[in-house]
């Protein structure tokens, strides 16, 4: 892409109503712009982070074995009548009524739906177990939408539901879903721990909140020091392996962390005082194992191999596809602007020409830009004609892991300069070497 052509409306002022520096960066980059009150539009800038972080999360999931679909935003308040959610829900819920006078509302969520497709069509227990997910909008009326993309109204997640036929194959499930959680926000440079939560209005018995400890979080949280110290790392794992996936269960969980709902100070006091910790962190997923709270009312029922109706034991499992741009902003970037882990880029690598115009340092800029398209990398190349102070600081603020300056003084000496936007070093060297740099750090990613 070449800035000259792109949409990329960079703001220099910081604006006043945003509280922190997430929201700040992700204004000022141009990535949204507010519709409404918790309501954004996604300008290409975040749009294309936006995707990279869904495309990781479908390559996670599908790699656990979960199975991708699509179901609408709106939906038939019948459904919810049934499993009796529509009146217990509350004024989250975005209520609507067609021209028919038929009551429908914008899903929050998206357990009744999920039911009866499966109610619809599984019929023995044969076809289990089975996940099933979706990434899509969901919209809750917050009271107070905040933080820009970390409290919106509507907000983009993944969701996805396990249907099993006894609760030792569902509470696999849940630890296939956390092993794969793991992955998933290693994958975007992040480490979230998996704490004790409350399980609030899905219901149910076992539950883990994923956070990323950032001093803005919204909620509080307790661990023992020990747990930063965990990886997950690029381990080969077998989802469908119960004992594989219990132990990186108990690896990640054995040690204290809570949130506020569950903390236990009794608990917590038994942790040497020097590893005892209280911060505060985003939520950025859950799980949960609610066995048969909506198999039950809604009659999600297979035929077990006794020749028996059962309802099938159910979890759910979200990832806030959306706060993530903000969680991944909030964990990493520092007074000049965002600092993209490799991972969720919305480009690879930044060119910027010091002398536009210039037919040598023109041509370079070229052969740098058709080196990386053709190596499948996607480069951001600034070709406006303007002070290269400018083109620094909008590179810094847009956040590239990776940037290339081209100029004639250089040039003459065969090299150009390659930065690191995290650590801000420079290296001199050859065109085709600073290609050959930078494609091997993404391969190696
Ligand atoms: N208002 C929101 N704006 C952005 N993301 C949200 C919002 N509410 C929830 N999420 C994300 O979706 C994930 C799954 O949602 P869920 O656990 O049902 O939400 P909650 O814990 O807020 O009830 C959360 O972990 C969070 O990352
Ligand atoms: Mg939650």
């Amino acid at each position: 892409m070449r800035l000259s052509r792109y949409f990329l409306p960079v703001l220099k002022e910081t604006p006043a109503d945003a509280q922190i520096v997430s929201h700040r960066y992700m204004l000022r980059a141009g990535m949204i712009k507010q519709a409404s009150a918790g309501i954004y539009s996604w300008l290409p800038l975040g749009y294309r982070v936006l995707r990279r972080i869904e495309q990781i999360v479908h390559e996670e999931q599908q790699r656990a074995g979960h199975i991708p679909l699509l179901m609408p935003t709106l939906q038939s308040a019948d459904l919810w009548r049934e499993s009796g959610r529509y009146d217990a829900y509350g004024p989250e819920m975005l209520r609507i009524r067609d021209r028919h006078d038929r009551d429908m509302l914008f899903g929050p969520t998206n357990e009744e739906l999920i039911t009866d497709i499966f109610r619809s069509y599984v019929r023995s227990y044969k076809d289990l177990p089975m996940t099933l997910y979706h990434i899509q909008w969901k919209f809750r009326d917050e009271v107070r939408p905040r933080f820009g993309v970390m409290r919106g109204r509507e907000f983009l997640m993944k969701d996805g539901y396990n249907f099993d036929l006894t609760k030792e194959d569902a509470l696999h499930a849940y630890n296939r879903h956390l092993v794969s959680y793991l992955r998933t926000y290693e994958r975007m440079g992040l480490q979230a721990i998996p704490m004790r939560a409350d399980s609030g209005p899905i219901g149910g018995d076992d539950t883990h909140e994923f956070l990323v400890l950032a001093e803005t979080g919204e909620s509080e949280v307790f661990y023992d020091s020990e747990i930063t110290d965990l990886k997950f790392g690029d381990r080969e794992i077998d989802y469908d392996s119960v004992e594989q996936c219990q132990a990186v269960l108990e690896e990640f969980t054995s040690r204290y962390a809570r949130t506020d709902e569950t903390h236990d100070e009794e608990v917590f006091n038994r942790i040497p005082e020097d590893r005892r910790r209280v911060a505060r962190g985003i939520e950025v997923g859950q799980i949960f194992y609610f066995g048969t709270k909506y198999s039950e009312p809604m009659g999600a029922t297979v035929q077990g191999p006794d020749g028996k109706q059962v309802p099938v034991h159910m979890g759910s499992h979200g990832i806030g596809v959306s706060r993530l741009l903000g969680a991944i902003i909030e964990a990493s970037h520092d007074d000049k602007g965002i600092i993209w882990p490799e991972g969720v880029t919305p480009f690879h690598v930044g060119i910027v020409n010091l002398k536009q115009g210039d037919d040598e340092a023109d041509a370079a800029c070229q052969a740098l830009y058709d080196g990386f398209t053709a190596l499948g990398l996607d480069p951001l190349y600034d070709d406006r004609d303007e002070r290269a102070g400018g083109k620094f600081a909008t590179m810094d603020l847009i956040g590239l892991p990776w940037r290339i300056t081209v100029g004639p003084r250089g040039l003459k000496n065969g090299v150009v300069e390659l930065t690191s936007r995290r650590t801000g070093e420079s290296e001199e060297l050859p065109p085709e070497e600073a290609v050959r740099r930078v494609a091997a750090i993404y391969a190696a990613g």
